[in-house]
């Protein structure tokens, strides 16, 4: 999710509140808004594209100026990207704008309700909806807007950072923040409101870091007063000297946008269900599966078409699919597929799985299938990408911006759409029991505290890292669900360190990979306890007797693979189906280590793009 940023106090708030959009443009996104008050009226400017873009039209259109503003980058999630559909939002009135990170889960709900109670919307997004929720509240309650601002949150389920603005009462902003981050800078009678500190750093380095489910209603030339949204109590703010630099703030005090990203997983993939996958109903709901569900679940065969990661993370689908939907599933390579004159019908589902978007090779498997007569179905990370307007449906992962060249949250989020998907098909068709869907749905929830767990193992794996760091080759073995995160690990090594490393299904290595074998070659062992345990077993034996050296990674509490491994790596135990969730975790650590180490550069390794829109 991308940047606010807000101002109010002495010094004019344009420069301020452009400047600080500008410091959080590293944080990706596909539009941008900027709303000031001139001690008269709201002016407000918004565009689809770049910050540059914003400065040039507002520059342009609003000739005042005023001395409390919000600004907003945004990263689509509801509605495309789209001036109309940019951030900030007015509500019907006219006396109050928005601007939001996040999402609101029951915008859809919120809106039929204010429909009917005569409120009307320009915009596709969930943020409108809020915006008028909250004016309703101040007509209906007769209450002032933190007030109406903290009712009308306790109606929303989601995510959120907002800042609130009333024309009506000039002097005061109103933050709030549940599951997107806020901070409040602190400066001599003046105050700022941002994603992070990167905005006002410049200003003053004294913050307050709102917590989750906390609001504040910040007084110009007065104070801040902190309080929590679901019981209004008061909340004694506290208020730290930050010692970050600017690119420290950046990378969220990670070394690396690559480190900061795989630390990102847990709410990336809890951003990625919610508002999908109600587990206490046992329901999963996303439109473009509902509204084609007898075209893809009566599809004779799916097709998933990706690239690299993405194409990982689509052979994990195809165990997903065929085993809970029995769906036959053929995963291919976009850049094979679209120059084989595949056989193709209209009775085919075709997949598409980007994280930008905008990948030629996929983008032109897709235009294939189409015109093949077959229905297209997109996953991409990105709102309005040419991908996701090219096929006939989709979901989108809610991973935010992925910086780093090197995909992890992408991947993560990628499976967690795709489970979503098979499992809901599953249901539709009655291949897959209640009580097994049900089961999924809650193991499905524990999963982001269970990569949480998996994150832990850091210290161990710069140990691992620091041993193996110069070995020539490495191989990653794995089975059923996880061979695909085999592929996934060695590609991360290959992609950031430059080490040559191979993926392979663990019973592969008889036919050929063990003459690779000798005690200069680390191999990394995918070994849960789930699916194929014992078989795995013998092959890290056979490897063993060949003097290889063998990183185990394993299901917490494993004993017999640690006795037969020169380093174990713990995982929660899961479903098989969601293991690969965990057990990527991991392998992009350990990749990420050895490239730090070897002084490569993580983030825009060498050769590569974060998007090949070429050929
Ligand atoms: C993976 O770490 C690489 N960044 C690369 O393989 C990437 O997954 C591939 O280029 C596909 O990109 P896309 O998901 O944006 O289509
Ligand atoms: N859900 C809101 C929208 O789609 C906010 C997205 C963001 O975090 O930028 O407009």
């Amino acid at each position: 999710m991308c940047g606010i940023v807000g101002y109010i106090g002495h010094r004019e708030a344009y420069p301020i509140v452009l400047k600080g959009l500008q410091r959080l443009e590293y944080r990706g996104y596909d539009s941008a808004g900027i709303a000031l008050y001139d001690g008269e009226e709201l002016k407000m400017c918004k565009t689809k594209g770049k910050v540059a873009d914003l400065k040039n039209k507002f520059e342009e259109e609003v000739t005042t100026n005023g001395t409390v503003g919000i600004g907003h980058t945004r990263w689509a999630t509801h509605g495309e990207p789209n001036d109309v559909n940019s951030h900030p939002h007015y509500s019907n009135s006219g006396d109050l704008v928005i601007i939001h990170n996040g999402i609101i889960e029951n915008y859809d709900s919120l809106k039929k309700e204010l429909k009917k109670r005569g409120y009307t919307f320009k915009s596709d997004t969930d943020t409108e909806v809020l915006v008028n929720l909250i004016e309703d509240v101040i007509i209906n309650e007769k209450v002032k807007l933190g007030k109406a601002v903290q009712i009308a949150l306790n109606q929303t389920i989601g995510a959120y950072a907002i800042a609130v603005f009333n024309k009506t009462k000039p002097d005061e902003i109103v933050v709030a923040r549940l599951g997107s981050p806020l901070a409040i800078g602190v400066g001599e009678d003046e105050f700022f409101v941002a994603s992070d500190a990167s905005p006002f750093l410049e200003f003053t380095n004294n913050a307050i870091y709102l917590e989750d489910g906390e609001m504040a209603v910040i007084r110009r030339d007065k104070d801040v007063k902190v309080r929590k949204i679901h019981d209004d109590s008061l909340v004694d703010p506290y208020v730290q000297e930050l010692q970050m630099n600017l690119e420290q703030i950046e990378k969220g005090g990670y070394e690396h946008f690559m480190l900061k990203e795989i630390h990102e997983q847990p709410n990336a993939i809890s951003d990625t269900y919610r508002g999908r996958m109600l587990v206490d109903q046992g329901i999963i709901r996303m439109a473009g599966v509902d509204d084609n569900m007898e075209r893809i679940a009566n599809a004779k065969r799916i097709i998933i078409v990706a690239c690299g990661t993405s194409w990982h993370a689509g052979l994990v689908a195809e165990y997903i699919f065929e085993d809970i939907a029995r769906i036959p599933v053929e995963v291919e390579y976009a850049s094979e597929f679209r120059y084989r004159n595949p056989v193709i019908s209209e009775n085919d589902v075709v997949i598409s799985i980007s994280q930008s978007g905008e990948t030629a090779d996929t983008m032109a498997a897709i235009k294939l299938a189409k015109e093949k007569g077959a229905f297209t179905f997109g996953v991409c990370n990105v709102v309005g990408s040419s991908i996701s307007r090219e096929t006939h449906a989709g979901a989108y992962t809610h991973a935010g911006p992925e910086i780093g060249v090197a995909s992890t949250k992408a991947f993560t989020t990628q499976i967690t759409v795709l489970t979503l998907m098979a499992l809901k098909l599953g249901k539709f068709k009655g291949t897959i029991s209640h009580s097994d869907f049900q089961f999924h749905l809650q193991e499905l929830e524990r999963i982001p505290e269970k990569v949480k767990e998996a994150l832990k193992s850091d210290e161990l794996i710069q140990e691992i890292a620091a041993k193996y760091k110069d070995a020539p080759n490495c191989l990653y073995l794995g089975r059923g669900y996880n061979f695909p995160v085999a592929l996934e690990g060695a590609l991360k090594l290959k992609e950031i360190s430059y080490i040559h490393a191979e993926g392979y299904p663990a019973a592969e290595m008889k036919h050929g990979p063990i003459a690779l074998i000798d005690e200069q070659m680390p191999v990394v062992v995918i070994a849960t306890k789930k699916g194929h345990y014992e078989k795995v077993v013998s092959n890290i034996q056979e490897i063993k007797s060949r003097k290889g050296k063998i990183i185990g990674i394993v299901t917490k509490g494993d004993e017999e693979v640690r006795d037969l491994a020169d380093y174990v790596i713990e995982v929660p135990e899961t479903l098989e189906s969601l293991t690969p969730l965990l057990t990527t975790i991991p392998l992009q650590l350990l990749s990420y280590h050895i490239a730090v180490l070897l002084g490569k550069n993580v983030d825009q390794p060498r050769n590569l793009a974060k998007s090949v829109t070429v050929e």
